[in-house]
Parts: structure tokens; C-alpha cells; sequence
């Protein structure tokens, strides 16, 4: 898993934190992003994807899972229900535990989570927006409620997951009998996930319905520091190798104070955007909380006994939890330049440098002019052999500048311009999203060339 070898990125000094607003309203214009119900008001916190979200959702997911899934021979995956017994949640201590504390300002009402309160704030009992004076903590729990059954009476009350690998820990014992894997071994997922968020926003970075991925990596006690250790820096990795600044990346330690109920020790790997350092995935040294929990309120025993040396043990668990509408948020932040006008390009133009493995659409197919028909037939044929293999589009719409400029600001990473030499010659240009660089290739050559350069290996 590398870097494709010629990518130019973006660099720090040239480019800014991106203003949250920019994203939303690219994300909204080019159909990347739109508020969920909108036509009714919407609904904080929550949000649909578009025809360019869809694609690139499906790739960030696609990937995530062909690097931890398909390449680690010691990995499975499972797709879990997001309903669940509700017994799963008094077992997780997410009912008991999985709550914020809040407190109002009672003059301007606002809300605040405290552990988000500066702590200024806190210790003076001031309002950080207008400096009223605030309400006493009160608790609420973030799991949301759900029934099962329609008989009034007969109903069963549950929960939405409020964390997805939950069902990695039920599975857990049935993929161990049905696989033949042995410990060390791990168990990825990924799937939606429900909070009832009290102070949702930042726009994809804290929702109600969002999706995570977990991989849940079951160990001998014994070895726990050495696959925590590896599976941390995998990860890192891993997130390295898809953004542009990667000096805007970096692990931060959880104080003893603001460890999950579950966790012994805890690290994220924090992102910097607009909106400071924040947590961008979890690595979690869930030790054996889990399979106890679960072995103690099923009463299952959810023990492992070692094939060779026989010893019975609850196994330990690595954990890497992230999450895939952060990431999308993450690489619009990272990716989004509004380059100012030079060389060629006299007006200037906004730009995804998205990772050309990421990038929604892969390829644009443009004839030179919309009324010359043996133009528009080549490109037309172009276009139906390139979709069989990656996604592409066909545009005529408008001068050769202005397409570019719209596939830039979508982040597609190659353009394919069909002009007269190409009814003399057989060739096409290739233009280059990021440095705007062309080259001239023959329609057979194309095919190959666009693969090897946005398919993952
Ligand atoms: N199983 C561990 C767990 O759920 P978490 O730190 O609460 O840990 C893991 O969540 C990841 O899920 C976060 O790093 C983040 O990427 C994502 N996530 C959590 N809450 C989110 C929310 N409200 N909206 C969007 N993503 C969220």
C-alpha cells in the first residue's frame, strides 16, 4: 500500500485550513453532500449523499476493507444488524455509562457539553458565548431507544447500536468455529452507528447516524502491548497514506480522566483542520472487558482454549475504531485548494487533490467541440470502454477550460480530450489533475494507463 509515486501534494505553507462553509457548499452544489429532510427544515445532524458522495463513500469504504480485510490473511469480516438483544447494551455498560454531562446558560440558553467547556469556563461557571451563568450539570445518554414488536404491551424496548463493533464480540465465537482461525486473529466490520448526540455540528464530523469501522484484534494477554504497538502504527499509517498534509496528523494520548469505560489506555490519531486537532479514529486497549461482559450477562463462556498448549483464556482485544463519514470530511478538508489564476489557467480554479485511488470519478471524456460528429463519436466509444473498467463521464458541455475546471473541483484526477489529431493519429490527450500536466497517448495505450494509475495496489 503506497502512494502512487508521481503525486504531487499539496503543501502545508500553500494552503490554509479550509473554512468548514467552503466544503458544505461545494459538497451541496456538486451533490457530494445535502442536509437530510431538507425540504422539511432538516434534521440536526444528519445528512444524505449524492450521486459524487455515493462514489467516493463507496471507495473510502472499498479501500478500507481491501487493506484490512482482503490484505491480512489473519483478518475476517463480518456485517452485523444494527438491532441487537437489549441486554447487549447493559452488558457493553453503554446503558449505565454512555452518557455526556450538560450544562445551560441560563441567560443566552445555549448548551454546552462540559467536557468541551474551556476550562476557564468551567471553573468560573461562565458561558464561553455571552458569559451568563450556568445551570448545574445534568446527564443524558446518547443511546437512542427503539421497539421491537407491534402489540402495545408485548413491545420490546432496544437500542439503535450505539457503536457498531458491538456485534463483533457477539459474532466473535461463531466466526472462531466457523473459520478455523486461530489466535492471534481479527475481526473487522463496518456499519452505521446511532447517537443521540446533544451538540451535533461541524457538519460530518459529529452526526446521529454516522458509520464506523472497526477492527476488534483478539490476543494472548501476553502479547497485547506488541499487536497494540503494531496495529497503531498500521493505522497511521494507513491515514498517512491517503491525505495531502500529512503534517496535520498525530497521535494524542487519553488522560486517565477521558478513557471509555472500557478502555485501559487509549490513543487517537487526531486530524488538524479548521476545527483544531480532533479525533479521527480510536485505538483502543479494550483488554478483556468485552468477552467478560458479554460471557457474565449471556451466560455463554466466551473463553478461548489455546489448540496447542491447551491454556483457557479470555482473550484481549486491540481495537482500531474510525469512521467513515470523518474520513469523507477529513479528505474534503485536506484535498480542497482555490488555486489563484497562473500560466495557462487565467481565472484560477477550485481543486480536489483527493487521492486518485478516492477520487469519485476517475476519468472525464471530452470531445473538443459538441458539433463535430466524428468527435463526439470517438469520445463516445472512449467513454463506454473506460466505464466498463472505472467510473467516467462524458462531458461536451461548454469551452475545454471550463470542463477541466468543473472535473477539478471535483477532484477527478484525469481528463481524456479527443480532438482532430485524434481522427488523424489514434491519440488522445491526457491531462493531469494536479500539476495540469498533458500528455499525448494512443486510444489503445489509454485503457492500461488509467488503470495503473487509480486502482489501489
Ligand atoms: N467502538 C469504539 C468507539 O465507538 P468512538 O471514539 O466513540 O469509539 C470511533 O468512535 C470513531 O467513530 C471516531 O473516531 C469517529 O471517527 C467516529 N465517530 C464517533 N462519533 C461520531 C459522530 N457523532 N459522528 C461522526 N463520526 C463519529
Amino acid at each position: 500500500m503506497t502512494q502512487t509515486e508521481d503525486r504531487t501534494l499539496l503543501s502545508t505553507e500553500d494552503t490554509p485550513l479550509v473554512p468548514i462553509e467552503k466544503v458544505v457548499a461545494l459538497s451541496k452544489r456538486r451533490g457530494f453532500v445535502y442536509p437530510n429532510s431538507e425540504i422539511y427544515g432538516g434534521v440536526s445532524g444528519i445528512y444524505d449523499f449524492g450521486p459524487l458522495g455515493v462514489e467516493l463513500r463507496n471507495n473510502i469504504r472499498r479501500f478500507w476493507w481491501w487493506s484490512m480485510v482482503q490484505l491480512n490473511d489473519n483478518v475476517l469480516g463480518i456485517e452485523g444488524n444494527i438491532i441487537t438483544h437489549p441486554r447487549v447494551w447493559e452488558a457493553s455498560g453503554h446503558v449505565e455509562n454512555f452518557v455526556d454531562r450538560l450544562v445551560d446558560c441560563k441567560n443566552c440558553k445555549r448548551r454546552w457539553r462540559v467536557d468541551h467547556l474551556p476550562a476557564e469556563n468551567l471553573e468560573q461557571n461562565k458561558c464561553p458565548a455571552c458569559g451568563g451563568e450556568l445551570t448545574e450539570p445534568r446527564v443524558f445518554n446518547l443511546m437512542m431507544e427503539t421497539y421491537i414488536g407491534v402489540v402495545e404491551g408485548e413491545r420490546m424496548k432496544t437500542y439503535l447500536r450505539g457503536e457498531a463493533c458491538q456485534n463483533i464480540y457477539l459474532d466473535y465465537d461463531n466466526v472462531l468455529k466457523s473459520s478455523r482461525i486461530q489466535i492471534p486473529f481479527g475481526i473487522c466490520q463496518i456499519g452505521k452507528a446511532f447517537r443521540n448526540e446533544v451538540t451535533p455540528g461541524n457538519f460530518l464530523f459529529r452526526q446521529r447516524e454516522f458509520e464506523q469501522w472497526d477492527l476488534q484484534f483478539f490476543v494472548h494477554p501476553s502479547e497485547m502491548q506488541k499487536w497494540f504497538d503494531y496495529w497503531k502504527e498500521f493505522r497511521f499509517e494507513w491515514y498517512k497514506g491517503i491525505i495531502n498534509h500529512t503534517d496535520r496528523l498525530r497521535f494524542r494520548a487519553h488522560g486517565p480522566d477521558e478513557l471509555a469505560h472500557y478502555a485501559k489506555q487509549a490513543f487517537d490519531i487526531e486530524y488538524q483542520s479548521i476545527i483544531g486537532w480532533q479525533e479521527w479514529e480510536g485505538i483502543h486497549w479494550r483488554q478483556d472487558w468485552d468477552l467478560s461482559r458479554h460471557s457474565q450477562y449471556s451466560g455463554q463462556d466466551l473463553s478461548y482454549t489455546d489448540p496447542e498448549t491447551k491454556e483457557r483464556y479470555i482473550p484481549w482485544i486491540v481495537e482500531t475504531s474510525g469512521g467513515v463519514d470523518r474520513t469523507f470530511l477529513n479528505l474534503l478538508l485536506d484535498s480542497y485548494e482555490e488555486a489563484p489564476p497562473s500560466g495557462k489557467d487565467k481565472e484560477g480554479r477550485t481543486v480536489l487533490h483527493l487521492h486518485p485511488w478516492l477520487a469519485p470519478i476517475k476519468v472525464a471524456v471530452l470531445p473538443l467541440q459538441k458539433n463535430k460528429e466524428e468527435l463526439v463519436t470517438t469520445a463516445k466509444d472512449i467513454h463506454n470502454r473506460l466505464k466498463r473498467l472505472m467510473v467516467a463521464q462524458y462531458d461536451d458541455v461548454a469551452n475545454i477550460g471550463r470542463r477541466y475546471r468543473r472535473q477539478d473541483e471535483i477532484g477527478t484526477p484525469y481528463c481524456v480530450t479527443i480532438d482532430f489529431q485524434t481522427l488523424e493519429d489514434q491519440t488522445v490527450t491526457v491531462r493531469e489533475r494536479d500539476g495540469m500536466t498533458q500528455i499525448r497517448l494512443t486510444i489503445d495505450e489509454l485503457p492500461g494507463y488509467l488503470v495503473e494509475k487509480v486502482t489501489w495496489k
